[in-house]
């Protein structure tokens, strides 16, 4: 095991100076790099697989590059002209950030108003709310509101569903569709584990990281079983 980089670094260190307009910039990707994106691209060739694919990356241990793998992926694939869509499912909107936002709880529209309009019955316009950054990558933004929906959803029917509603709505407009969860195995992450086809899981070569792929492990198979039998892992 690992920890995964892809090898697209941001230019500009300084997120926070300049919003949406971030340029990203590719220095290197080692082989197996190299190997991971051509699979993903090849697998995904427009008229050979209509719909997208969708990566929940998931780590309930923070400070694992989560968030950096997130977007260093999606900025790889923008850069093969992949459309791609970033989806932050984590309070902490540190994906919101590191794609130059400045205030997410500012935002008018974020995932929790999606939820919101699931929970509701409500249609589903996929491209309400999206922020398009200036380097090609598309977000679905989130702020501290998304920070009570774990509790709130405990007692909503078809819980596991809510993200997968959204997601199966925005697939005919991206290649790849990136879900980035916070550093939990609550009913956000579990939302995004029934919403993906594959799961990746950056992770420390230590003790407690690998103690915690434990449970996981068990959570992924669980839901595998449950409500989601094609989701597919990749530990890196
Ligand atoms: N490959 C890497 N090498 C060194 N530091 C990294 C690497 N990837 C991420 N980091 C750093 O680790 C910290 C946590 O990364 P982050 O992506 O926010 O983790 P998470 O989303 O899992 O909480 C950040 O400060 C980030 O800059
Ligand atoms: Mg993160």
């Amino acid at each position: 095991m690992q920890t995964t980089h892809f090898s697209c670094r941001l230019e500009n260190q300084d997120l926070l100076s300049s919003p949406l307009t971030l340029p990203l910039k590719f220095y290197y990707l080692t082989e197996e790099e190299e190997y991971v994106l051509s699979q993903l691209v090849s697998t995904t060739q427009k008229g050979v697989i209509p719909m997208s694919q969708v990566i929940a990356i998931v780590n309930q241990k923070g400070g694992v590059a989560k968030t950096t793998t997130t977007v260093n992926l999606a900025a790889a694939l923008v850069q093969q002209d992949e459309r791609t869509l970033c989806v932050d499912l984590d309070p902490q909107a540190n994906l919101t950030m590191s794609l130059g936002c400045q205030n997410p709880d500012e935002l008018p529209y974020t995932i929790a108003d999606v939820i919101d309009k699931v929970i509701a019955e409500k249609n589903i316009d996929p491209s309400e709310g999206i922020i398009h950054h200036a380097e090609g990558i598309d977000l679905m933004p989130s702020s501290i509101q998304l920070s009570g929906y774990d509790t709130l959803l405990i007692n909503e029917y078809g819980r596991e569903n809510m993200l997968r509603q959204y997601v199966d709505a925005a697939r005919p407009f991206y290649d790849h569709i990136l879900i980035d969860c916070q550093p939990s195995l609550n009913i956000l992450t579990i939302n995004a584990l029934v919403a993906a086809d594959s799961v990746l899981i950056p992770t420390q070569p230590q003790f407690f990281s690998a103690k915690g792929l434990e449970l996981l492990f068990q959570t992924y198979s669980k839901v595998r079983r449950k409500m989601n039998p094609d989701l597919n892992a990749h530990v890196r």
